[in-house]
Parts: structure tokens; sequence; C-alpha cells
């Protein structure tokens, strides 16, 4: 059973980073969770910053201790995607997953996830799972490229704290899913939402542009592309780029 305890925060650098340096000074247990109304250094993917205006969206860390294989990393992903994806249809709003983790609402970004993880040889012995949520933000800069909001988007509640709520109650139940061994389930209900599946996508692969259609993503996260010779090809993430 995962039980959450949250710690709600004005400001942090990133809830990530607070998460991780709070674990280090201290025993936190499993499904502790830090909420923050802003964050001065907010973290994407790779090099890329995570901007969200004060007070005006979802910015949190949970923290859990998965003892699994490395083997199964890709399903902390699927689990935090579901969660989101979950939580949007209780208000009405149908998203998709973007592989290999952002919630898009049409052709939009709705929701980020960033996940690290700490090994010990073969096992995530812990996880931080930070998600970033566009709640009630209307305006974003102009170099973000395409993001919406709940607000934006039409959802039926936009108070935050009741977001939180319902959030958590997803990443529960989805987290127990795992737990519990419905491992395929999951990975189904993960393909299922998977963003431009079976349509034709342009891609960069190292640096070359060609187009190739979504098939499926497998347990380990690679995903699967098909070329218009019925050649099918796999990539990791982090090697591929979809274009929009
Ligand atoms: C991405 O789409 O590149 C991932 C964005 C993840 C943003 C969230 S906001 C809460 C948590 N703290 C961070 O610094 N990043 C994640």
């Amino acid at each position: 059973m995962l039980h959450f305890t949250l710690y709600p925060v004005s400001a942090v650098d990133s809830t990530n980073n607070y998460l991780r340096e709070l674990k280090e000074q201290h025993e936190l247990s499993e499904g502790t969770v830090i909420l923050s109304d802003f964050q001065s250094m907010g973290k994407g993917r790779g090099r890329n910053a995570w901007y969200s205006g004060k007070g005006l969206n979802i910015l949190m860390s949970v923290l859990l201790y998965p003892k699994i294989p490395a083997t199964k990393l890709f399903y902390l992903t699927e689990i935090a995607s579901l969660a989101i994806t979950d939580m949007l249809k209780v208000i009405g709003i149908a998203a998709e997953i973007k592989w290999p983790n952002d919630i898009y609402v049409q052709d939009k970004k709705i929701a980020g996830i960033l996940i690290e993880n700490v090994f010990s040889s073969d096992i995530i012995e812990s996880s931080i799972i930070g998600i970033g949520l566009n709640v009630n933000e209307t305006e974003f800069p102009s170099d973000l490229p395409n993001p919406v909001s709940v607000k934006s988007a039409g959802g039926k509640e936009n108070n935050r704290n009741n977001l939180v709520k319902k959030l958590l109650e997803a990443f529960k139940s989805r987290y127990e899913q795992f737990l519990g061994g419905q491992l395929s389930a999951l990975h189904i209900d993960y393909n299922a939402l998977l963003y431009r599946k079976n349509k034709q996508c342009n891609f960069v692969f190292r640096g070359r542009n060609f187009q190739s259609t979504i098939l499926l993503v497998k347990e380990n996260g690679e995903i699967i592309l098909q070329n218009a010779d019925g050649e099918q090809r796999k990539y990791a993430f982090g090697e591929l780029e979809m274009l929009l």
C-alpha cells in the first residue's frame, strides 16, 4: 500500500532536487511528496528547463522505493504517465502520451515528467518522480513550443489542491496495479494512449530526418517504427526525436 505524506512549500529550486537533498539528510518514507508553488530552476528532461508561473500549476515530486530490477524501469514512466492521463480523464480532458512521457492534449503539451533514480547494482533503490502539470497558466513564454493548461483545455476542475488529490489517487492506483503484478494491463493502457500511434510522423535520428509510422512501445521503453517498405526498427529514448 502506498501512503502519501505531503510537504507543501512555497518555493524551491526544483522539487526533484529538494526531495533528493531531503532524502540525503533524513529517512523519508515511500510516498513522500514535495509540492511547490514555484521553482526557481525547474528541470525538464535533458538540458531543458521547466517553466511555471508562481502559484498557478502543479509542481511536485513523489518518492518511491520500487526495489525492482533496472529492466523494469520503464514501468515507472508508464505509472506516472497513466496517473496523469487518468486524472485528466476524470476532469473531462482526453489526453495522450507522447513517447516516452510527455502528456499531450491534441497537439499541445499539458504535462511533463522527470524521473530520477538511484540504483544499487541492478536494482532501483529509489526513484523521484517529478511531475509538472499546467493548471491555470494561460499565458506562456513565447519560446515554449506548444503548451496548454487544464484551464485552457476546458478542464472541469482547476483548483490545484483538488487536482493534486485526484492525481495522487490515480498515482496510487497505478502504482498498486504495478505492485500487484498487473504489468501487461499497465503496458496495454500505455500503448492505447500513445500519441500519433499508427500515424506517419517526422523523426530525427543521428542528424537525419525521416518519416515513419509509430507501431508501439515495448516494455523496456523502446519505440518500434515501421517505414514505407514495411521495415521495422526500434529506437531507445534519447536517440530519436519526434518532430511535430
Ligand atoms: C519534461 O517534460 O521535460 C519534464 C518536465 C518535468 C517538470 C517537473 S516540475 C516538478 C519536477 N521538478 C523539476 O525540476 N522538474 C519536475
